[in-house]
């Protein structure tokens, strides 16, 4: 298994560009199992989730390829309707073809899911969304097994914010009978962007962004053209990367409004950070105060930032309290922090991470899921000596060759391959 090296202590300085939304792009790729036809896509980025996703697209019939800068996904009847285990043990998001495939077929038979280990990450709301929606489901070694002559529109009231929830039923509802009312629906940028590739398809969706979305079932959707929205998640960790070593860093091709609760919060630690219309600039400050944060459905502190933001805390002045509120096992980092010198007490949701005491040495430490193992290479960075971190395909499900885009600002790291 390859491993990341990090040499600690240099600087950030420079330009860096974001790729293409991962949690975005996933959801609209199954999107496209509602259209025969060929769907063309931009801003893809190149990542492991997106190559399982390809695969398991292939499974269920739709094969995809690169054409220059355009993944085109081509979508032709018969599909099967069966989601592997084999496939969608490795990315949880493989849930997310159940909704299209019960809609357009009446028939889903999909695994239970697996991805990060993040806490029990269950799947109860999805099921529950097509019941609402007239499925009857059944559950039988593992799969999940939906059937629907049509589905019908129905109120979804969800007891809890879920973004793949709401992707699922935005996706399922769009070729429903009648009209489907999503209340408490999840607002993140990938939700929007899905909706908006589904009305290019033909859909009718309104209130996508909002915690209300309503959607018109339409007879027939069809295949579109759609550039990928930006990565906030990969943004706003380059962001830090700039910040924890005191450089000065612009994240390009971005879309700010979207990182306003990060920016917010490294704005009160002491950041100054300018923004224009695609772009962020973090500029250094020689020492950062410690402040708060807890993780909340979007606009709120997103979670998938709570591993890094840890990571600048170690750093700061003072004490920061920083409470997870979204997945129940999410501090799997701090015990790996912890190793490089970090002095932080896991408590249940919470974490305090006492910061500043004497900087962070380097150690081999280990990467337990996907943005816990950005918050070690963002630590490795400011750490003395040589730190290893092993494990990372984890790190490459989620980004674009990050130790190619450091290392373009600066950062002193490499790839190693396993022998
Ligand atoms: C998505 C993102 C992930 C991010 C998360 C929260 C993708 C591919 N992944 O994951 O990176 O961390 O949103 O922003 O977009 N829950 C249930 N029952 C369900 C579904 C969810 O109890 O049926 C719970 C989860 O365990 C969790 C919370 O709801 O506690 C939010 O999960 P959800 O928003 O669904 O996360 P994902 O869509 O899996």
């Amino acid at each position: 298994m390859d491993s990341i090296i990090v040499r600690g202590g240099h600087r950030l300085n420079g330009t860096v560009s974001t790729s293409g939304s991962k949690n975005a792009a996933l959801p609209i790729l199954f999107a496209s199992l509602l259209a025969d036809g060929q769907h063309r896509f931009t801003n893809v980025p190149y990542l492991k989730d997106i190559e399982s996703t390809q695969s398991l697209l292939k499974s269920l019939g739709a094969s995809s390829g690169r054409e220059d800068d355009t993944l085109v996904v081509d979508v032709s009847s018969p599909a099967a309707h069966v989601a592997d285990y084999e496939m969608v043990r490795k990315m949880r998001a493989g849930i997310l073809c159940l909704g299209p495939l019960l809609a357009r077929y009446g028939e889903a038979k999909v695994s239970l899911p697996g991805g990060c280990a993040i806490g029990s990450r269950p799947i109860d709301l999805h099921i529950e969304t097509m019941r609402r929606l007239g499925a009857d489901i059944t559950s039988e070694g593992g799969y999940v097994i939906a059937r629907a002559q049509r589905l019908v529109g129905d109120r979804i009231l969800f007891e809890k914010v879920t973004v793949g929830g709401t992707e699922n039923a935005l996706m399922a509802a769009s070729l429903a009978r009648g009209i489907t009312i999503i209340e408490n629906a999840a607002k993140e940028p990938e939700v929007v962007d899905l909706a908006n590739y589904l009305i290019a398809m033909g859909a009718k969706i309104e209130g996508a962004g909002t915690s209300v979305i309503s959607i018109e079932g339409v007879d027939e959707l069809s295949p579109a053209s759609h550039r990928i929205v930006p990565d906030r998640i990969e943004a706003g960790t380059l962001l830090i990367a700039g910040a924890i070593t005191g450089g000065k860093v612009t994240v390009d091709n971005c879309v700010p409004g979207h990182l306003q609760s990060l920016v917010e919060k490294m704005r009160d630690a002491g950041f100054r950070i300018d923004t224009d219309d695609s772009s962020l600039t973090v500029q250094a400050t020689k020492s950062w105060q410690a402040v708060d944060i807890a993780t909340a459905p979007h606009p709120g502190f997103p979670t998938d930032l709570q591993a890094q933001f840890m990571a600048l805390m170690t750093q700061a002045s003072g004490t920061s309290v920083i409470t997870e509120q979204i997945f129940e096992n999410r501090f799997m980092h701090v015990q790996e922090l912890v190793r490089l010198g970090a002095d932080i007490t896991p408590m249940s949701q919470v974490a305090v991470v006492r910061g500043n005491s004497g900087g962070l040495g380097a150690a081999p430490v280990m990467a337990t899921d996907l943005r816990a193992s950005a918050s070690l290479v963002l630590a490795g960075l400011v750490a003395e000596g040589e730190t290893e971190v092993s494990r990372i395909y984890h790190l490459d499900r989620g980004y674009e060759h990050l130790e190619n885009k450091l290392a373009s600002l600066g950062a002193d790291i490499e790839r190693v391959a396993a022998e």
